[in-house]
């Protein structure tokens, strides 16, 4: 059977769960976030467009209390098959949600993680994604985002987000305590990148 044309977002994410082509499926997280859990005491995590949540079940095996939240089906599945076979049913819960609606969660996170949500996000729901990211980091707390950003020299793909429309999104919540920007390839494409630090005012 042919599969229609993807159209949207999720039909486009949701495809690649199911055909199995989910290029971001390491058993570890990324080294920034590695890197943030030796530096920290463990506490309460938030892991925004989570996947297989890799980063949830890496943070509550070294004692954090995770949440995490995507929106493709599988995806939950899968997050949730992993925490039982590694006995983390007990730190680690994993919602069935669009990151653009978290009303159901309160209680604010020492740690909001994004790695890879974000800059997909259409234009219209950013102002929403970004204020449950402000109501949930606690005062204090950290927002660790990894996004594509958008190329000034291809814009025939500027599919991605840009760094002055995400600054504008979150500093009048956040401070940016340090920005390292890069390049990210995925398959054939290679884009520009960042990861942020980023502090919630107290
Ligand atoms: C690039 S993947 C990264 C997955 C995971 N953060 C990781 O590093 O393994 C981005 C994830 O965000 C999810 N996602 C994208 N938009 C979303 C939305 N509006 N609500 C919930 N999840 C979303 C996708 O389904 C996908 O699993």
């Amino acid at each position: 059977m042919t599969l229609p044309e993807p159209e949207s977002l999720y039909d486009r994410i949701r495809q690649r769960y199911l055909e199995h082509n989910v290029p971001w499926d390491h058993t570890l997280p990324p080294p920034e976030v590695l890197a943030f859990v030796d530096a920290h005491q463990p506490g309460r995590m938030l892991d925004l467009g989570c996947g297989y949540g890799r980063a949830s079940l890496h943070l509550a095996n070294h004692g954090w209390r995770c949440d995490g939240v995507d929106f493709v089906p599988e995806a939950i599945q899968g997050a949730q098959a992993r925490a039982t076979a590694l006995g983390l049913t007990g730190r680690v819960s994993f919602y069935h949600a669009d990151v653009t609606a978290l009303d159901f969660l309160f209680e604010p996170y020492d740690l909001v993680l994004d790695v890879g949500c974000l800059h997909a996000q259409p234009l219209e729901a950013r102002a929403r994604y970004a204020e449950n990211v402000r109501r949930l980091t606690r005062p204090g707390g950290t927002f660790l985002l990894f996004a594509h950003l958008a190329d000034d020299e291809q814009p025939e793909k500027r599919r991605w987000i840009t760094r002055p429309v995400l600054e504008a999104l979150l500093n009048e919540a956040f401070t940016f305590d340090r920005i390292e920007l890069g390049t990210t390839t995925v398959g054939e494409d290679t884009w520009p990148s960042a990861w942020f630090w980023l502090r919630r005012a107290a």
